[in-house]
């Protein structure tokens, strides 16, 4: 088994990472993990995360949305996958992006979602425990069906590290939506240190590619998403889809 000290730590769980409380749920999660090359990250991941979505009663799994060797490493259009695969498996109320390298301290700080959007990652170490870049959705977000559905999902077209989170502060305005957040004392996060990924450049084009957003947003999203699934594995914390991006 992958992980199988954290499977020794989370015996309630059912295999592929599934879990449901034995009382009433607060909701259904599915938790979406855009993923490459990271596995250490990942495993203290599951370490801190299964504990805290336990004790706040949800029912959820944890996707690892895995891309292939090919191609520049796309943020955005692993998360459009995550959503559009994990619907396919469960009716799920709410869907919460979440990067592999933050870790949850606070057993308060609710993964749940809400009327507006949420930004759930607002305290961060490596920040210092302040908002920054404020006006984004990056770290850890959760959004509704209908929310998601409405901005049509993250944009495709940032290949590459940044921008597919300041796409999405964009579509969320410019659907008169808003972003609610946490304060930075109750949601505080452990970033782990990483070095620079080799298949993850960063996205110089991505000031530019702002301003065409609103243009793009109808056609460009979970609405236009092109991959296919390479295998899926059901490990015993979390279920692995690998997908190769592209036609
Ligand atoms: N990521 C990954 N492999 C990569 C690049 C990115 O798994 O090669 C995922 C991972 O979930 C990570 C997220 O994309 O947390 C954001 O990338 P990164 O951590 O590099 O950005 P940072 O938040 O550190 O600026
Ligand atoms: C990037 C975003 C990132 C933000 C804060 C921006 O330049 O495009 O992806 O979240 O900086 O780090």
């Amino acid at each position: 088994v992958m992980f199988d000290d954290v499977a020794a730590e989370n015996p309630y769980l059912e295999i592929g990472g599934y879990f449901k409380p034995n009382t009433k749920p607060r909701g259904k999660l599915a938790v979406i993990i855009p993923f490459r090359n990271r596995k250490f990250h990942l495993r203290v991941l599951l370490h801190y995360l299964h504990p805290v979505l336990q004790s706040q009663r949800f029912e959820y799994c944890i996707y690892v949305i895995n891309q292939s060797n090919k191609g520049v490493f796309n943020k955005g259009a692993l998360m459009n996958v995550g959503y559009l695969e994990a619907m396919k498996r469960h009716n799920y109320s709410c869907y919460v992006f979440h990067d592999v390298d933050l870790l949850p301290e606070e057993h308060r700080c609710l993964y749940t979602c809400s009327d507006d959007v949420r930004h759930i990652s607002t305290g961060i170490s490596k920040f210092k425990y302040k908002l920054v870049g404020g006006v984004t959705v990056g770290g850890v977000s959760a959004f509704t069906t209908a929310q998601l559905q409405r901005v049509n999902g993250w944009s495709n077209r940032y290949v590459g590290w940044g921008g597919e989170d300041d796409d999405m502060a964009i579509r969320i305005r410019a659907h008169g939506m808003r972003i609610r957040r946490p304060s930075p004392s109750l949601c505080k996060f452990t970033s782990l240190p990483h070095g620079p990924d080799p298949g993850n450049p960063l996205n110089k084009k991505r000031f530019n590619m702002l301003r065409h957003t609103t243009k793009e947003m109808f056609g460009d999203g979970v609405n236009s998403v092109e991959y296919s699934v390479l295998g899926e594995t059901l490990q015993a914390t979390f279920t692995n889809i690998t997908v190769e991006l592209g036609k």
